[in-house]
């Protein structure tokens, strides 16, 4: 049984696609064992709660208490599920190759300090590209820099708003993360790596 650890800071969308993920047999042999907020009263926490899964509260930068809770807990593989904290060396060494962040544009562009959430569509609709989308990777020590796993494109429309794009992006994450996760479950992480997948355009 893969067991997998999921962090998050919010509302929990994508954590609760990957909940529903594996509960509908989409991932198999795996189960969200745990799930960490470091912000008091994130929705996610309930979400983790009425799912029957152990859920908890640890500062981002309490380095011990998650790694201490992360091996009690066997995980196998992390997933940053808008998780708004650095991950901390220790943690990316020890899971090195499994630990999967989700970001809601094409990286490398509009990735890295300083964008997330409502800034990133922000940029893009500044910048006037045509397409943005969602991408899966896996977490090195920088921010947003690890290798690409899966994409997913989303046009940009004649009177979009950053709410508008941000809300059509992330029905996009839920799908690419789901694609992303089930691969590292799998063993098929570094099928990726070699050759990322992109998912078209017909989830608009
Ligand atoms: C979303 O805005 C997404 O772009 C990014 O962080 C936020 C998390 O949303 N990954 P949710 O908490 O998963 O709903």
């Amino acid at each position: 049984m893969f067991n997998i650890a999921v962090l998050i800071s919010g509302s929990g969308s994508n954590l609760q696609a990957i909940i529903d993920a594996v509960e509908n047999g989409i991932i198999k042999n795996a189960k969200v064992a745990l799930v960490i907020s470091n912000k008091d009263g994130a929705y996610g926490l309930e979400r983790a709660e009425k799912h029957g899964i152990k859920n908890l509260v640890i500062s981002g930068q309490n380095t011990a208490a998650l790694l201490e809770v992360l091996q009690t807990h066997k995980i196998n593989g992390i997933v940053l599920a808008g998780y708004l904290s650095i991950l901390p060396p220790e943690a990316v060494g020890e899971y090195n190759g499994k630990i999967i962040n989700i970001h809601p544009a094409l990286l490398p562009m509009f990735g890295g300090k300083g964008f997330y959430g409502i800034k990133v569509h922000q940029a893009v609709l500044a910048s006037g590209a045509t397409q943005t989308g969602a991408t899966a990777h896996l977490v090195d020590c920088g921010i947003d820099t690890g290798a690409i796993l899966v994409r997913g494109i989303v046009a940009v429309q004649t009177g979009d708003t950053p709410e508008i794009l941000q809300k059509r992006v992330l029905e996009v994450e839920h799908k690419v993360l789901v694609h992303a996760v089930k691969a590292m479950v799998e063993g098929r992480s570094n099928d990726l790596i070699k050759q990322p997948v992109t998912l078209e355009e017909r989830f608009n």
